[in-house]
């Protein structure tokens, strides 16, 4: 094995690490409205099911390509087969156009801590607020260059004294947070106007239980490819992401054990978010109040919390520091995995690779930043909806590149260097790859074919 100068100092350090990456906006603003609109309990299930199967698959193989290979997308995928370099560059672009618009992102975040913590809870939940905030020419510059340089600066410190070092408080305290707020969800409780009372309990309830309610073979399908869309986006798969930092897993680290945990967390926080999201809303909102993205997390939260009263903005606080940890880290393995790709490309170290893809980025950002004020456009993308630049940029690398890469890449380890690539990697340390089998008929048969009806669902071919 080459010697590489980047490791993880252990298991722990991995896996709050690669928790990290999984753990961000998808859990928090994406899982919960996906549940409240499939059916609850019944999108519940079907996600789990997913998890351990399909998730568990790609998740897998990402890692134990990047430790087999010690190398990242490039230059892994052109170990495995020179021809299939295309493959890993193809990879490598998804974190590059990701990181356009991510920073944008968890520069809003951090625009609502500031926000909550300076007291002004009730100017948030006004109905123009975050509309007239992205539209604003300066505030979301501001805030994205400055998540960019946080996260700049934690890449440039290397992976065990930044990122490794960074996760390792950063992740309990999310996972805190967002209990210390799922229980709070459930003790609320709201007397509306004709007297009726809704608690959290109740809304809990309603996240738990199955809906079956006018459940057809094709609305049992859009469940199906929601959760799909959603696991690997949330896994952060199929981006090279965990081939970068599976690259920097040490051979004795137990891969079995530290896949399960990786995915247990981050399932974990995604139904946390939902407990501590769901019974907020449906308490103060109803049912109808689950708004998606964006939406959800800059408009129908903040009228939860102002409903709230005096601990609203408490709550907020809890919720936006637990959204910027969450964004952080994922905005963090972005950057890393394009920094480890061109380090490898172009033979230049850490410091200098970190620093001249900052500035690039801080340029992009603040572009990006602007396109709902200057850079702003209206492009009607193929699945129907109409976006600005940074839609688009996320419609390009998550609905189109990464259906196709996971396709593409279960071929090519099912059929081409074969599973046992993979499942070679699992063993290395002498230990037992419990699901060997059903990795191998899912790399193989069953992933290939939920790869391609997905890509054909979200590139708007199929429904
Ligand atoms: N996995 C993250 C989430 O669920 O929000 C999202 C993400 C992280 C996407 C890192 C892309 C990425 F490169």
């Amino acid at each position: 094995m080459e010697k590489k100068s980047n490791h993880f100092s252990g298991q722990l350090g991995f896996v709050l690490a690669a928790a990290g990456s999984a753990v961000g906006v998808g859990n928090l603003w994406r899982f919960p409205y996906l549940a409240a609109k499939d059916g609850g309990g019944l999108f519940l299930i079907i996600y789990l099911i997913l998890v351990l199967t399909f998730g568990f698959t790609l998740l897998t193989s990402d890692i134990a390509i990047g430790r087999r290979t010690q190398k990242s997308a490039i230059g892994a995928y052109t170990q495995m087969r020179p021809k299939w370099k295309f493959l890993g560059i193809l990879t490598f672009l998804v974190p590059v156009l990701i990181m356009t618009y991510y920073a944008v992102i968890g520069g809003w975040i951090t625009k609502y801590a500031v926000v909550y913590v300076t007291g002004q809870a009730q100017a948030a939940a006004a109905d123009d607020y975050f509309t007239s905030f992205i539209s604003s020419s300066t505030s979301p510059v501001i805030f994205a260059l400055l998540f960019m340089g946080v996260t700049a600066f934690i890449v440039y410190n290397g992976v065990e004294k930044g990122i490794e070092k960074v996760s390792k408080w950063m992740m309990p305290i999310l996972l805190v947070l967002v209990v210390v707020i799922a229980v709070y969800s459930l003790t609320l409780s709201y007397t509306d106007a004709s007297g009726q009372v809704h608690t959290g309990w109740q809304g809990f309830l309603y996240y738990l239980k199955p809906d079956f309610k006018g459940l057809t073979v094709q609305r049992f399908l859009q469940i199906l490819l929601d959760a799909m869309s959603q696991l690997f986006f949330s896994l952060s798969v199929s981006m090279g992401i965990m081939i970068t930092y599976g690259s920097y897993v040490k051979p004795e680290v137990n891969l079995n054990k530290a896949i399960n945990q990786i995915e247990i967390f981050d399932t974990g926080v995604a139904f946390l978010a939902g407990a501590m999201i769901i019974p907020a809303v449906y308490v103060f909102s109803g049912t109808e109040g689950m708004g998606a993205g964006p939406s959800l997390m800059f408009i129908s939260l903040p009228k939860v919390f102002s409903a709230m009263g005096k601990a609203g903005t408490f709550v907020g606080i809890l919720f936006f520091v637990t959204a910027i940890f969450a964004t952080l880290s994922s905005c963090i393995s972005v950057l890393e995995s394009i920094t480890a790709n061109c380090m490898e490309i172009f033979h230049t170290g850490r410091k200098k690779t970190v620093l001249v893809l900052s500035a690039i980025y801080l340029a992009v950002s603040a572009v990006i930043a602007l396109g709902y004020s200057i850079f702003y456009v209206e492009v009607k993308l193929p699945n129907g909806s109409v976006g600005q630049l940074l839609d688009i940029m996320d419609y390009i690398s998550n609905s189109v590149m990464m259906p196709f890469i996971a396709l593409l890449s279960t071929i090519l380890i099912g059929w081409i260097v074969t599973p046992y690539y993979v499942i070679d990697e699992m063993e290395r340390s002498g230990d037992k790859f419990r699901r060997k089998k059903l990795y191998r008929v899912m790399i193989r048969f069953v992933a290939p074919v939920m790869m391609f009806i997905l890509f054909l669902q979200s590139t708007g071919i199929l429904f």
